[in-house]
């Protein structure tokens, strides 16, 4: 089928992810490729509507796959919430003659992409890039893997002053609604407890799992709380009913804050980030735009952008299982 697509614009908006600049070297790279101008958009959906647009090149790419961060730059975009600012936002694609956009971000940004096409019947495919992994439709979101492992390894630094003074940390982690981030690097950190969203069991009952970690012998312990969790009305609060209720406990808090969003890419993010980038480019030559790419079971597939707005990511009960056993 002929080619009709000549010119491709690309935004990263939202929260920042490590891997973001290895999927716009992506789909710079791919849309070279296929012989296709890549329009990198400065500043996410406000740079749309301002027109701070740049052709890009294979050479303008070079030497950002293992950096964190995004060279376009991101925002959250109040303006495109307006019909009037994504009417601005049209105007600028069509007066740069852009074909087809493709955005790099999570919820918000699969949100504003949507109407945005829907309003002006113009192709738009969404690439997931957000450390929260909460995006239906995907197994991992870009950034998801390299931000728990910046987590892990502050954890396993936690753990070494934790044990030095027979102390209990309550490490706060991001994820805004979601609890993946917690979870894995709970248990990949050896936490005691685990605190998410998803699953508030009370604070008597982690009153209750602490006592028995004491009896066991702890004399330190770790647990992980994500943003979202409401177990407490927020981790400082928990720190004090522990100490409150259990007064051999030491307690200090440890919230890791914007510093899980940063760091350079794994391997892993690098390489999702780069077959991502060169699908979501196919997918819009071929006509199958309004999706997201995504992985599952390891290949890359579409997803309805309705859908994987609308989905709700489940967490998995079998590695909550994990968790409890291994704090045995
Ligand atoms: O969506 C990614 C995320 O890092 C969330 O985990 C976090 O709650 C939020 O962004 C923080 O947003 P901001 O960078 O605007 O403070």
């Amino acid at each position: 089928m002929k080619n009709q697509i000549k010119k491709i614009a690309l935004l990263t908006s939202g929260g920042d992810a490590p891997g973001m600049n290895a999927s716009i070297r992506s789909v710079v790279r791919a849309c070279v490729f296929h012989n296709i101008i890549p329009v990198g958009v400065y500043k996410g959906y406000d740079g749309l509507i301002e027109g701070r647009f740049e052709e890009m090149n294979a050479r303008s790419v070079k030497g950002i796959i293992n950096k964190g961060g995004t060279i376009l730059k991101t925002a959250r975009s109040e303006k495109f919430k307006s019909k009037a600012g994504r009417y601005e936002a049209y105007k600028s694609i069509k007066e740069n003659k852009i074909d087809g956009l493709i955005v790099i971000g999570g919820d918000g940004t699969f949100t504003g992409g949507l109407i945005f096409s829907e309003e002006n019947k113009f192709p738009v495919i969404g690439i997931p890039a957000t450390i929260d992994n909460d995006i239906f439709g995907t197994s991992h979101t870009i950034g998801f893997d390299s931000a728990t492992n910046t987590v892990m390894n502050a954890i396993d630094k936690i753990r070494d002053t934790a044990s030095s003074h027979n102390r209990l940390f309550f490490v706060e982690v991001m994820g805004r609604d979601a609890g993946h981030i917690a979870l894995n690097t709970g248990v990949a950190g050896g936490a005691e407890e685990i605190l998410i969203p998803e699953e508030n069991l009370g604070l008597d009952r982690l009153i209750q799992s602490l006592k028995r970690s004491e009896k066991t012998g702890k004399s330190s312990s770790i647990v992980v709380v994500a943003e979202g969790d409401k177990t407490g009305e927020n981790v400082f609060h928990l720190k004090e009913y522990v100490e409150k209720h259990l007064s051999n406990y030491d307690a200090r808090v440890a919230v890791l804050g914007h510093m899980q969003r940063g760091g350079t890419p794994t391997c892993f993010d690098r390489v999702l980030a780069s077959r991502l980038g060169v699908y979501a480019v196919e997918s819009m030559i071929s006509k199958k735009d309004g999706n997201m790419v995504g992985l599952q079971n390891n290949k890359v597939v579409l997803t309805p952008l309705k859908k994987a707005i609308k989905g709700v990511t489940k967490i998995n009960k079998e590695l909550l299982k994990v968790s409890d056993i291994m704090s045995i």
